[in-house]
């Protein structure tokens, strides 16, 4: 009878462990509000309460025994091997940070803005294609994040390029020009709460902050989704706005970036 019992132990326990770290993520891949559900806020705070330690710092870790200094590849690597193979995290992913890569690469900004830094895996990614003497200034409210972020930034090598500023958008946003001496931005990423991308690109426009031919990229417009930032830039006639549809990070749940230029 014990060892009946020790063995529908042992099965129970193989089957909980099935579920958790194959049969539901396979699941909810499809899926982006359950992956958010099951991945943002079900697995982390389980790992939270778990290993007393939070997502980023464990991210950071897995950079830090993964990536070579200095090579910010490898950082980018790093990361994305620790969301697809041990948890994943709100990173805007390899797979449309190539779309990313692509639009950097283009625009070839001197001066670009992020909202949103989180662990900075976009930070790197940015800044790692910026030309000689071009600078990104990313604005991130949590400073627990932002401590995280500093140190990735650091590993990939990319500090000196990148400004890690503490604080909320909306009360950043207008102080940018006199704080940090910018004209304008040639290029902006926005991946911060989703309801703050449009008053916040209204606050750059109405702030000066934007050229014409600045090139706004947008994350995640179609999970979680930023119906009214869309609606803006696509009617607007101050922005000639395109779709590029992906996936939302690490799953196979259809999201997309959108790349909107400012007409003036
Ligand atoms: C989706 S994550 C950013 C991911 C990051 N861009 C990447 O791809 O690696 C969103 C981040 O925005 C931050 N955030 C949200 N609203 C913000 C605001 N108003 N000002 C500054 N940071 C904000 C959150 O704390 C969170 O770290």
């Amino acid at each position: 009878n014990m060892w009946l019992l020790l063995l529908s132990c042992a099965g129970l326990l193989g089957a909980l462990y099935a579920l958790w770290s194959w049969f539901i993520p396979a699941v909810v891949q499809f899926n982006g509000s359950l992956a958010l559900l099951w991945h943002d806020v079900i697995v982390e705070r389980c790992l939270d309460a778990f290993t007393g330690t939070t997502r980023p710092q464990r991210l950071l870790r897995a950079v830090q025994e993964r990536a070579t200094r200095g090579d910010s590849e490898s950082v980018i690597a790093a990361i994305d091997h620790f969301c697809r193979h041990q948890e994943w995290a709100m990173n805007v992913g390899d797979e449309k940070g190539f779309i990313l890569d692509s639009v950097v690469s283009e625009v070839s900004p001197q001066t670009a803005l992020e909202l949103g830094t989180y662990c900075g895996y976009s930070t790197v990614r940015i800044a790692r294609l910026l030309p000689p003497g071009g600078h990104l200034i990313t604005l991130e409210f949590n400073p627990n994040y932002a401590a995280v972020a500093r140190q990735v930034i650091a590993w990939a090598g990319l500090e000196d390029m990148v400004q890690v500023v503490e604080g909320a958008s909306g009360d950043w946003i207008p102080h940018l020009r006199e704080h940090f001496g910018i004209e304008s931005f040639d290029f902006v990423f926005l991946d911060h709460w989703k309801e703050l991308y449009l008053p916040d690109i209204k606050l750059l426009e109405e702030c000066g902050l934007l050229r014409k031919g600045t090139v706004l990229l947008a994350d995640n417009v179609v999970c979680p989704g930023t119906p009214d930032y869309l609606e803006y830039v696509r009617k607007s006639q101050s922005y000639e706005s395109h779709y590029f549809g992906s996936h939302l990070e690490y799953t196979r749940a259809e999201d997309g970036l959108e790349k909107s230029v400012y007409l003036g």
